[in-house]
């Protein structure tokens, strides 16, 4: 039995805490307050169980017709994937040498440099703002936009901008564009752009974290090039009906995201109003500064009171707390625990 040195030598992701009470107020894995769409319920409930004793379609074809009718993408230059995190991983195999570096915004989604650990090729973080400063050799950059953890969105015509100037594959990893007041859809369907493929996710904005389903639109060589790796069956059959149902529920999605939104900019004001420092965000979560007291002494009070949210050590990240849009009610309470616990 052996187990490679990469493996023995890395530090697992740690993805937030789930916690098994319903009693918690949970803010600290990006979630959707909101239940999917109710078509997703009715196409759960009349899933003919029969289906499942063969495979599923492995090429999720309806899946990615309308997911091509949504970002005007052709089904050739769509992949869909076992959340975006499997998209995230393929990708690290796919456009990576042994010898080239996965690079990134930092501080941007932690699972990236995990994910290099794994490919065991070294992982680059450029601060944010100013000029992307990366190695040479990177050949894969991976965009958060907005970027979490901090919410920041980075104009569309920046991102175009740096891919057309790096030699290797950009992913815009959009999994809160929805968000958003801009994305960056339109770099992924432009048939100049040779090297940027767009990331999205139902994890988020259509309340389907628990489905695991992830896409991607990019070039079709880059596209095939996924296809080429993937599990023969990456996407099970529930998952394909259910993310359909979703995607076309359109106006359902829609009325979700506002809700989300306008509990952003209520939330934003209160905690303003309390003197925190709020980077402004366009993802379903803010990146806050207390005005006194520390990130982690407060994360530590809120959890006592069965508030969850996420607190990342380290020199970049541990003087804020990211706080998920939950419902207004969920934000209110929040409120009230940090004025119970005086750190405003
Ligand atoms: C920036 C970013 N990308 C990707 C993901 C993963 O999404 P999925 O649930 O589709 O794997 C997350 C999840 O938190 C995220 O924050």
């Amino acid at each position: 039995m052996r187990i490679t040195e990469s493996t023995k030598r890395l530090e697992a992701y740690t993805p937030g805490e789930q916690p098994k009470s319903k009693a918690v107020i949970k803010l600290n894995t990006n979630e959707n307050p909101y239940p999917p769409s109710p078509k997703c319920a009715k196409t759960l409930a009349s899933f003919d169980l029969d289906r499942l004793r063969r495979y599923p379609d492995p090429v999720f074809m309806a899946l990615r017709e309308e997911i091509a009718k949504i970002t005007g993408a052709k089904t050739e230059n769509v992949f869909v994937g076992n959340g975006s995190d499997e998209i995230l991983s393929l990708s690290a195999k796919a456009f990576v040498e042994n010898n080239e570096i996965i690079a990134s915004l930092n501080p941007s989604y932690s699972l990236y440099k995990t994910l290099a650990a794994i490919r065991d090729v070294e992982w680059a973080g450029s601060p944010i703002g100013g000029k992307i400063r990366i190695p040479e050799n990177s050949s894969l950059f991976l965009w958060t936009n907005p970027n979490a953890p901090t919410g920041e969105l980075a104009k569309p015509q920046d991102i175009a901008l740096f891919a057309r100037n790096f030699k290797g594959v950009v992913i815009v990893d959009e999994a809160y564009a929805d968000f958003a007041k801009v994305n960056c859809m339109s770099l992924a369907t432009a048939p100049k752009n040779k090297n940027i493929i767009v990331m999205r996710t139902l994890s988020k904005s259509y309340s389907l974290a628990g489905l695991r389903v992830g896409f991607c639109i990019g070039p079709k060589d880059l596209i095939e090039a996924l296809y080429k790796i993937k599990d023969s069956y990456n996407v099970d059959a529930i998952a394909q009906s259910v993310a359909l149902a979703a995607l076309k529920d359109r106006a359902y999605h829609k009325k979700t995201v506002s809700k989300v939104i306008k509990t952003r900019k209520f939330f934003t004001k209160e905690l303003v109003k309390r003197g925190w420092d709020v980077i402004p965000s366009e993802a379903n979560f803010v990146f806050a500064k207390p005005p006194k007291g520390s990130a982690a002494d407060i994360f530590a009070a809120l959890k006592k009171k069965n508030i969850f949210v996420r607190y990342f050590p380290g020199e970049l990240t541990g003087g804020r707390l990211r706080i998920t849009i939950g419902t207004d009610e969920e934000m209110t309470r929040l409120l009230k625990a940090l004025d119970s616990i005086a750190c405003s």
